[in-house]
């Protein structure tokens, strides 16, 4: 063939690490998937399993076939933060969670922070963990009480049976997780309906401190416990709701595949809502509306921003089988901004603060709100024929009849009265409470397929009100949720997705480098010996003499960016020879050692190495989608950019004009560009530098590190090469400026002696290193140029 040596090197390597890069990345991931056939889905699909109404039940006026529990979520009880986090959670144990009286209470993950006092490194401070059994017990917190990890509860521990794992010891439901191996449910039988409650731990089994501890994954074992959970072992159970608690949402869980085939679709199918939490509220009101609606498996999947900051909890209801919820802050102007004194457990000493007063918080129940509707999961027929609009009120006050409510429709006065028919005292842990509101209705006057808006104000007699909202449709057809970007949030899989851009990235830059390579070396057969570059180059010095139409500046730029990958290798082999090794690099070989559980005892638990498709510890995988973020950013700014850089600079801007026409400065050749590729070079740096902060400072994570020899290498490339910071002009650009007439435009239509010892001077006169035989083919050709010259005049 007729490819270069380096070229058949390049290739050949190429291969092999991308032969290697999949084989780790199916080894890294091979606990997610079961050992039994994949194509076993799921596929009862048995809606009338949820068929909607048999008549029997009817909405009516008692407080009957209702029940309702709280969920909270990222409590991050932490022993150094003195606004928010411990104090928020206390608030709501003391004044808040006595009030509603619940049937239970979830706590989705994230209950300690554990971090340290700069917020930089992690690990379980046993003290947090003794404030938050203390605060329950103080609370007379026993039974309805269920808890689950979330990633900080995990963050430097080397595995579920070592002491780091305080949840085990200090949580509520330690045990129970223990004994389901991650995954626990339990039941509820209220008036004719039988619910299933499913609370599963995708934490990594090991768990390294962060930052790299984001994501979580559910292998095929815990995807058994969970599929024999949900679908039952010969579908012998059969609950009116199925709902799963979980600290994650799907979009940050990589789930594998159980060993009798189910996926996670299997699985949604057949629960009601997934609540979670973990993005707390993101940021700038992103996450305002973390909620989404699978129209694929007719599933919710409902984020609850955390405690900590935003003081958030949920109440959700579910009456005649239709689900409803409402997100509460607590009342936040009664919390002191900043404590003095940070909550921690001293013998004798109360952890939980003096009452707060609560205002009123309203749950509609019927109608239920349009945007929540769970099509073929809730028995919708019921709203057409409910007696009664119902609601729930919880408050302050002990005295039902000192709260004012008022009803309005679309904006008008309902006219019926509104009524309590609640049962039962808000007192303590009482069993049986249920503050059910209710207003006499006809559905039928708002059975026109249209929204309607039912909106209920709470007055108690403080004056502190209460409000809820609900869009309904008497029909009971589903409308969208509007959520905007935090709805497409939810469903993006963002795991999946980060890892497919990754492999994008990888692959546009291997092309980038690759195929130029090839084609330049590529001489098709029987023509005369010639390169690819100067035809191109002449279509450039054409077309900058074109009329500037946009078609002509594209044209221009393709051609120009065309030219310069073709010249990178070129011009710039050791930059070009030195990218590539390192890309090949980083599909193949670790990126870098790091001690990622510092609290375990043995060093191999305690150093593990960084892989593009894990973090290998303990001769065990931990597939976090955290590798494949860190991953896309170190691509796209540590690699990608660099690689623009080389390329930019790799055709000389002399080529480019014709000379004689002043000679205009390509962008890369700027001082200020030049200072800003010196900048992100020392922002890649620090970044290191910070992985060193993270993972064990000096040695090993920043000596046995492949990104910062990468970096080193880039630096000198950025300081010396060609067009580098010291680098000094091209004897050529010097030369062309004297001639004053171009080398290529005139080639052909010139044919005069001047122009020919011209362009040959121009050619041999390039003795800069790095851009050596930029403007012709090859040396040998330039120098057969300039004998034909010279042969030519010694004739004449
Ligand atoms: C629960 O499901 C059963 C069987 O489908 C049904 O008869 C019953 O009405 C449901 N209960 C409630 C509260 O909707
Ligand atoms: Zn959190
Ligand atoms: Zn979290």
């Amino acid at each position: 063939m007729l490819l270069s040596p380096i070229s058949w090197l390049a290739l050949i390597a190429t291969i092999l690490c991308i032969i290697r890069g999949i084989y780790l990345d199916k080894w890294a991931t091979a606990d997610l998937r079961g050992s039994g056939p994949h194509e076993a889905h799921w596929n009862r699909e048995d809606p009338n399993r949820w068929t909607l109404n048999d008549g029997s039940l009817e909405i009516g006026t008692e407080p009957d076939n209702i029940f309702y529990f709280v969920q909270i979520s990222d409590l991050h009880i932490s022993q150094f933060q003195s606004k928010g986090y411990t104090i928020h959670f206390l608030h709501f144990l003391k004044s808040i969670l006595p009030a509603i009286s619940p049937e239970f209470v979830v706590v989705t993950g994230d209950l300690t922070d554990a971090k340290d006092a700069r917020r930089i490194t992690s690990s379980q401070h046993v003290v947090e963990w003794e404030v938050y059994q203390k605060s329950l017990e103080e609370a007379g917190v026993s039974d309805g009480w269920y808890d689950i990890r979330g990633n900080h509860d995990c963050f430097d521990v080397p595995q579920w049976s070592d002491s780091a794992n305080m949840y085990k010891d200090h949580a509520v439901s330690g045990e129970l997780l223990e004994k389901g191996q991650g995954v626990y449910e339990w039941e509820l039988e209220k008036g004719s309906g039988r619910y299933q409650f499913v609370a599963f731990d995708a934490c990594p089994k090991r768990g390294p401190s962060r930052p790299f501890n984001f994501f979580g994954y559910m292998p095929a074992k815990g995807m058994n416990h969970l599929a024999n959970s949900i679908i039952g072992k010969e579908g012998d159970k059969s609950y009116n709701h199925t709902m799963v608690f979980a600290h994650y949402p799907t979009t940050t869980v990589a789930f594998g595949v159980s060993d009798k085939g189910y996926t996670y679709t299997d699985l949604a199918k057949q629960f009601s809502v997934y609540f979670c939490g973990h993005m707390h509220k993101l940021i700038g009101g992103l996450g305002d509306e973390l909620k989404g609606y699978n129209a694929k498996t007719h599933s919710l999947e409902l984020e609850l921003g955390d405690m900590k900051d935003h003081a958030m909890y949920r109440i959700v209801a579910v009456d005649h089988d239709l689900i409803s919820f409402v997100d509460v802050e607590l009342p936040l102007p009664q919390i002191p901004f900043s404590t003095p004194e940070i909550p921690k457990v001293v013998e004798g000493k109360r952890l939980l603060p003096d009452k707060i007063d609560m205002p009123p918080v309203v749950l509609i129940t019927n109608p239920k709100d349009a945007r929540w509707i769970l099509q073929y999961k809730e028995p919708v027929a019921r709203i057409v024929q409910s007696r009664a609009l119902r609601f729930l009120v919880f408050s302050g006050e002990n005295d039902p009849k000192s709260l004012q409510v008022k009803i309005t429709i679309d904006g008008i006065v309902h006219p019926y009265p509104a009524q309590y028919k609640g049962k039962g005292d808000p007192n303590g842990i009482a069993k049986g409470y249920m503050p059910l509101w209710i207003s006499e209705w006809d559905p039928q006057n708002f059975d026109d397929r249209e929204e309607h808006v039912l909106r209920i104000t709470v007055t108690d007699s403080q004056g502190r009100k209460g409000v809820d909202e609900s869009i309904f449709k008497v029909n009971g057809a589903r409308i969208d949720i509007n959520g905007g970007a935090g709805e497409w949030i939810i469903w993006t899989k963002f795991s999946f997705s980060l890892k497919l851009c990754c492999l994008v990235a990888i692959s546009s830059i291997l092309a980038i480098l690759l195929i130029p390579k090839i084609y330049s070396d590529f001489t098709p057969p029987g023509t005369e010996r010639q390169c690819a570059r100067r035809p191109i180059l002449q279509r450039i010095h054409h077309l900058s003499n074109e009329p500037k139409t946009l078609a002509n500046r594209i044209r221009y730029h393709v051609w120009l960016w065309t030219l310069r990958c073709i010249d990178l290798p070129r011009n710039s082999p050791i930059i070009w020879t030195g990218t590539l090794t390192y890309t090949l690099m980083l599909i193949s070989l670790p990126w870098f050692k790091g001690e990622f559980i510092p609290v375990a005892q043995n060093s191999e638990d305690r150093y593990g190495l960084f892989y593009l498709s894990g973090i290998r510890l303990s001769g065990e995988w931990i597939p976090l989608a955290d590798t494949w973020m860190f991953a896309l950013f170190e691509l796209t700014f540590g690699l990608a950019a660099f690689v623009l850089v080389w390329i930019w600079r790799a055709t000389d801007s002399a080529d480019l004009r014709c000379s004689g026409t002043s000679r205009i400065r390509t962008l890369n050749e700027r001082a200020w560009f030049k200072a800003l590729v010196v900048i992100m070079w020392l922002w890649r740096m620090s970044e290191v530098l910070a992985l060193g902060s993270f993972y064990g400072g000096f040695w090993p994570t920043l000596v046995q590190n492949i990104i910062i020899w990468w970096l080193l290498f880039a630096g000198i490339c950025i300081a010396s090469g060609k067009d580098g910071i010291l680098a000094r002009p091209s004897t050529k650009e010097r030369i062309s400026a004297i001639w004053g007439r171009c080398s290529i435009c005139h080639l052909n239509d010139e044919a005069s002696e001047e122009a020919d010892v011209r362009r040959s001077l121009l050619d041999n006169a390039d003795e800069d290193p790095g851009s050596h035989s930029s403007s012709s083919c090859s040396t040998n050709e330039s120098i057969q140029g300039f004998n034909a010259v010279k042969i030519r005049k010694s004739r004449k």
